[in-house]
């Protein structure tokens, strides 16, 4: 069954991979002469692993395949190296940009001056509102959000939680995603607090989902709620190991689900410890793939029908967005077979037996 949402997810995308081109109707011959030269700008290292041990990753993976140049770089959640960043690889040729923004503004500038520059754009996971990027390529980020609604709900539920009071730790004020997952959970979560079946504890965004703020800001929480929460919506695993941090502390880690998402290891070993709930697994190879899949092809002049579009305004953004799969204990071993951790990385030391148990061998 989870299986196949994956399997899913693999054919939609290769559904778009399939997808015809519609040609060059732009009229823009040199477009067409171009050799693929593409820039990936990253946003940090810090508010995520996955940035520098997936994304980058995958994204080589997929431009070595199919043998094109590339440059890519980490803003390291500085919006000025950010766009200098961007003038650079505009200045050295780059065909294609992908960004990741660190804010809707600062991506903006960067997108206009590409575009002006006859730089093909593509917002890689997150979009730039407002913006004028050719691409969106990311997950769908509303459905990450219900899956960590539901397994938040379905922990509790296996606690025997009654009335349980339940916080946020949310993303980013100034990540689109963010509101998305969001959107997500609180599909789930606000019916119950509606209910009175959920207490709607303390709710904080997190600054650039800074790791280190948000457990500052979680023990404030627990503090305001008196040492009386049940239950952790973390939009990540860093965050979440935040409020884990804080929970251990305090010798109710194990006691209080925490939610997360980007499957990194941490996370993947706090499940296995049973101190998270669950996290969202994104299969980044996919989205790698996609994403490196349509700047050749604006390179080249071609323009793809990806069959889905998101709003954003007035203006309809030709995107591909993949599926996210929820993770628990029983199948933490799916992010391994999928190569997305090794076992090594996951199963290490007190970790070992915690695997096995598992299954995973
Ligand atoms: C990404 C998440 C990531 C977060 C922090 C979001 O835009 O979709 O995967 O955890 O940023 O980097």
């Amino acid at each position: 069954m989870r299986k196949g949402i994956l399997t899913i997810a693999a054919v939609g995308l290769l559904t778009t991979g399939g997808l015809t081109a519609c040609g060059d109707d732009s009229g823009d011959k040199a477009a067409s002469a171009k050799t693929p030269k593409i820039g990936v700008i990253l946003p940090d290292s810090k508010s995520s692993a996955r940035w520098e041990t997936a994304d980058r990753r995958f994204l080589e993976e997929a431009f070595k395949a199919a043998g094109v140049k590339y440059d890519i770089q980490n803003a390291q959640n500085d919006k000025t190296a950010f766009q200098t960043i961007a003038d650079q690889m505009i200045t050295g040729g780059v065909t294609a940009l992908m960004i990741v923004n660190l804010d809707s503004g600062t991506g903006k500038a960067v997108l206009d001056k590409a575009k002006s520059q006859g730089v093909a754009t593509i917002d890689y996971d997150r979009l730039t509102l407002g913006g004028s990027a050719q691409y969106y390529v990311s997950f769908d980020n509303e459905t990450v959000g219900k899956l960590q609604g539901e397994g938040l709900s379905k922990c509790l539920t296996e606690k025997g939680a009654k009335n349980p009071v339940v916080s946020y730790l949310n993303g980013s004020p100034t990540d689109n995603n963010a509101t998305l997952f969001k959107a997500g959970y609180d599909s789930v979560l606000k019916p119950k607090f509606d209910a009175n079946e959920y207490v709607k504890g303390p709710e904080d965004a997190v600054p650039a989902w800074d790791n280190a703020q948000a457990a500052t800001i979680f023990e404030q929480q627990l503090t305001k709620a008196n040492g009386k929460i049940d239950g952790v919506l973390a939009a990540n695993d860093g965050l979440g190991n935040a409020a884990i941090s804080i929970l251990k502390k305090n010798k109710l880690n194990g006691k209080v689900p925490v939610t997360g998402q980007d499957a990194s290891t941490e996370g993947l070993q706090n499940i296995l410890a049973g101190d998270q709930c669950m996290t969202v697994y994104k299969a980044v190879r996919e989205e790698a793939k996609a994403a490196s899949d349509l700047a050749i092809a604006l390179a080249k002049g071609e323009k793809k029908d990806t069959g889905q579009t998101v709003k954003d305004g007035d203006r309809d953004v030709p995107s591909v967005l993949l599926t996210p799969k929820a993770i628990y204990k029983d199948n933490v071993k799916d992010v391994i077979a999928d190569g997305y951790v090794t076992k090594e990385e996951v199963c290490t030391g007190a970790y070992a037996k915690l695997c096995a148990d598992v299954g995973i061998s």
